[in-house]
């Protein structure tokens, strides 16, 4: 992991234009008891978290979740018990935002996988997240060739057999984060669009039909986590050259 990437966190948590913020939680050491988790939900996030069946699936969105709320607390300089979120069109989570501070203009998207939760934030543009835990025994050519574009394909597939593994899940990541910026989730079809799939490029988004100005305006970036891990963030801004990353306490 690069380790100069996460910053300490400062106490007085401020975003910028042109800035994104990404925080990475480490969910599965988190010791912050259920209870006080369920207390920084709203009714909507309490009911889903009791839905779920598996203990960890469960402790992972009480932790994820309650993390969300209390960022968004300190951004927006609210309480956590006054953050309502709601969903956009596509499913996206968004502020529901009370007159009181009808010009905060936080933008939110978060990920997990494992034992992460990565969490980003942007001021007045949308933003996206995506971690993978990198898994040894997905059969990645197969995957490549059902749902990555003709032109990942072929960058992918060229590549040596202990390159591709790693490769793939970047791709994969770069390519959630991107819909997730977007808002439109995996229904839009992964296959509709291209990032660089060059492990020694930087990341980056290649071309979209449907959306031909997107790579001129999003950009991609690689995310560096925990080991077994890969990791990417998106965001519309032209020179969103503040992409700065934080570790949750814990
Ligand atoms: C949304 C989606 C991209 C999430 O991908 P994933 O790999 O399962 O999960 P991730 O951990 O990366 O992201 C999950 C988070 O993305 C966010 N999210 C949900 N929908 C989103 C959307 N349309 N755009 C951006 N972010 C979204 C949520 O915060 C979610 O976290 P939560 O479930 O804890 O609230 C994927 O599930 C999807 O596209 N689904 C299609 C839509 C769908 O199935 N709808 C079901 C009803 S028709």
């Amino acid at each position: 992991m690069n380790q100069s990437f996460w910053q300490p966190a400062p106490e007085d948590l401020r975003l910028h234009p042109f800035q994104c913020h990404v925080w990475m939680h480490r969910w599965d050491r988190d010791t912050t008891p259920d209870a006080a988790c369920l207390a920084l939900l709203d009714e909507s996030s309490r009911s889903r978290a009791n839905r779920f069946r598996r203990p960890e699936d469960r402790r992972r969105f009480l932790s994820t979740h309650a993390t969300l709320r209390v960022l968004l607390s300190r951004y927006l300089g609210f309480s956590p018990a006054q953050i309502q979120i709601g969903t956009a069109k596509g499913g996206k989570p968004r502020l529901e935002l009370n007159s009181a501070k009808a010009s905060s203009d936080v933008r939110f998207n978060l990920s997990h996988s494992g034992g992460l939760s990565l969490m980003s934030f942007a001021l007045g543009a949308e933003v996206g997240v995506d971690v993978e835990q990198v898994q040894h025994r997905t059969q990645v050519r197969e995957l490549v060739e059902r749902w990555f574009s003709p032109r990942e394909q072929t960058g992918l597939l060229r590549l040596p057999e202990s390159d591709l593994r790693p490769a793939f899940f970047r791709t994969w990541a770069c390519k959630e984060a991107y819909l997730k910026g977007l808002g439109e989730g995996l229904l839009r079809g992964l296959g509709t669009f291209s990032v660089e799939t060059n492990p020694v490029k930087p990341a980056a988004l290649i071309e979209d039909p449907e959306l031909p100005e997107s790579p001129a305006r999003w950009r991609i970036q690689d995310i560096p986590v925990d080991e077994g891990y890969v990791a990417a963030i998106s965001t519309p801004h032209p020179h969103a050259s503040g992409i700065r990353g934080f570790l949750t306490p814990g």
